[in-house]
């Protein structure tokens, strides 16, 4: 199996690096692209046509595009860039993979929701964005599934890797310099770590493309987090105990919870972020693991 992995040096695309490599012939890309046997290999989402050119290069069985524009605000006022690298990219990839014969992974968010109610989103619930970011993403659902290749669109949330910022490592930065800290406590989700998305993607893709018979009907958008639910507020809150209870002493003393008009920022936030994650775990015989497991991991590995 040949495998074209975009967005390689994202949280996820890292975790996908490690995750995908035993299943086959790995050729990953970031941005910048590089040179290879097959010619130069553009990996620049918002180069459509050397996207195509290198697809068709590489002619995998199997497309993972872990790249994306993930500034939620400053999507707001770059609207053009964002909808080319999170809509027209995903929709050029879908329409070459239709073509190839090949599978398209893709992953997408819970801010494809209107953040309402307190139950967790399942697929077939109805879609209105609240912000650029999430209508632009939304889009590059509609556009891989019009393109009718065989396509996996994993729905996440609130992603955090060990590499890079993340808010939990943001947290506890503040937590060691100051006494009092306010946090956002009415939006509820589940904290998703990238080594979990990229563990199951690997599970899943070995699973469609070893039933090639039945493969065509487990395309489809696939809800895909932890179990439970916390605000993040809660998140935070967490990992102050955790870390206390590890034998850090930390400077804060006051954790103040605050809603989210206290804390304005030009993307709007939906309100509830929970996912129902029902169907992959009955269709790929999955069992997600708690948030909180996920989370001491990072912790314990950040000590
Ligand atoms: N982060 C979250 O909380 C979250 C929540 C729900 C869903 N998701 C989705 O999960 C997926 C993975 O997100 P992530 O958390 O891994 O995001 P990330 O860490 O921000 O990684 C995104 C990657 O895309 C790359 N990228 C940006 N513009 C590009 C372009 N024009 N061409 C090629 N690559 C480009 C970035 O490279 P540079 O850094 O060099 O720009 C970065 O390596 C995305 O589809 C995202 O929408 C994320």
């Amino acid at each position: 199996m040949r495998i074209l992995l975009l967005g390689k040096n994202g949280q996820v695309g890292w975790e996908l690096q490690r995750a995908l490599a035993p299943l086959g012939e790995l050729i990953a890309l970031d941005k910048a692209g590089e040179e290879g046997p097959l010619g130069f290999l553009c990996g620049d989402l918002s180069d459509l046509d050397g996207l195509v050119r290198t697809v068709r290069l590489v002619a995998p069985d199997v497309i993972v595009n872990a790249a994306a524009y993930t500034a939620v605000d400053k999507a707001e006022s770059e609207q053009e860039q964002a909808r080319r690298i999170n809509a027209e990219a995903p929709g050029v990839l879908a329409r070459e993979a239709k073509t190839l014969g090949a599978w398209l992974v893709h992953y997408s968010t819970d801010y494809v929701f209107d953040g309402s109610g307190h139950l967790p989103w399942t697929e077939t619930d109805p879609v209105a964005p609240l912000n650029v970011y999430g209508a632009t993403k939304l889009e590059g659902e509609q556009l891989i599934l019009q393109s009718a290749c065989k396509y996996l669109i994993f729905r996440t949330s609130w992603v955090y890797a060990m590499r890079g910022v993340n808010f939990a490592k943001t947290m506890l930065h503040l937590a060691r310099e100051r006494t009092a800290l306010s946090v956002i406590n009415d939006q509820t989700g589940a904290p998703t770590g990238a080594d979990l998305l990229a563990d199951v993607t690997a599970h899943v893709v070995r699973s469609v493309v070893a039933r090639p018979g039945v493969s065509r009907e487990l395309s489809g958008i696939y809800h895909l987090a932890p179990k439970g639910e916390v605000t993040w507020w809660g998140y935070a809150s967490f990992v102050f105990a955790q870390t206390r209870a590890a034998g850090e002493s930390l400077m804060v003393e006051t954790v103040s919870p605050i809603p989210t008009t206290a804390y304005p920022t030009p993307a709007r936030r939906p309100h509830n972020s929970r996912l129902n994650t029902g169907k992959l775990e009955s269709v790929f015989a999955l069992r997600m693991p708690e948030w909180q497991d996920g989370v001491c991991r990072m912790l314990t590995e950040l000590r």
